[in-house]
C-alpha cells in the first residue's frame, strides 16, 4: 500500500520573527506620536462601557496629520457593541475616504484605572486594520500604550501574521 505512505521530505520547521520597538514610557516616543498618545488618552473619555467597565481609547493619525478618535461603545446586546479601534478606523474611512492611515495609537483603562500593560487589539480589529492597509495600499504603524511599557509596530502584518487579504488573492 505505498500510496498510504507519507513522505516528510518536504516538511521544514520555520520560525517567524517580528521587529518592533519597546519604550519604557510614551514620553520616549517622537513628539508627533506623543501627541497621538495624548489624543488616545483623551478618547478614553468617550468610552461607553457600562457592561465591561473597561475603557479603550484609540487615536488614528492620517497621512495629512488629521487625528480621528474612537472609544469602545457597548450595548445591552453585547455583540452590537464595537471596539475603540474600529470606531476610529470606520469614522476615518467614512469621513476622509481618500486619506491613508499613518499611525493608530491605542490605550486602555480598567474601571478608570490606566492599564500598566499595553492594550492589544482583538483579532477582529486586526483584520479591519489589514483591510485599510490594503485599501490605501500602504502600511501604517500601531502604537500600543501601557503605563509601564509602550510598543510600536511598523505595519499591521507585524501584529497579524499570515494576513488574509482578499484584495491580493
Ligand atoms: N475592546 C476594545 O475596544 N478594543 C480591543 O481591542 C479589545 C476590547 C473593548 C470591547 C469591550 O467594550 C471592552 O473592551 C471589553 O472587552
Amino acid at each position: 500500500m505505498s500510496h498510504c505512505k507519507i513522505d516528510f521530505r518536504t516538511m521544514a520547521d520555520k520560525r517567524l520573527t517580528i521587529d518592533y520597538k519597546e519604550f519604557a514610557s510614551e514620553l520616549e516616543l517622537e513628539p508627533q506620536d506623543q501627541e497621538l498618545a495624548k489624543a488616545a488618552r483623551e478618547a478614553l473619555k468617550g468610552s461607553y462601557s457600562p457592561y465591561s467597565k473597561f475603557q479603550v481609547g484609540a487615536a488614528l493619525r492620517l497621512a495629512d496629520g488629521t487625528i480621528v478618535k474612537g472609544a469602545n461603545q457597548e450595548n445591552a446586546a453585547y455583540p452590537a457593541g464595537l471596539c475603540a479601534e474600529r470606531v476610529a478606523m470606520f469614522a476615518a474611512s467614512a469621513n476622509y475616504p481618500e486619506t491613508p492611515f499613518d499611525t493608530l495609537a491605542i490605550v486602555a483603562s480598567d474601571n478608570g484605572v490606566p492599564c500598566d500593560e499595553p492594550a492589544t487589539p482583538c483579532g477582529n480589529c486586526r483584520q479591519v486594520m489589514a483591510e485599510y492597509q490594503s485599501k490605501y495600499g500602504r502600511p501604517f504603524s500601531i502604537i500600543l500604550i501601557g503605563n509601564s511599557k509602550v510598543l510600536k509596530f511598523a505595519k499591521v502584518d507585524d501584529i497579524l501574521p499570515f494576513i488574509f487579504d482578499s484584495l491580493k488573492v
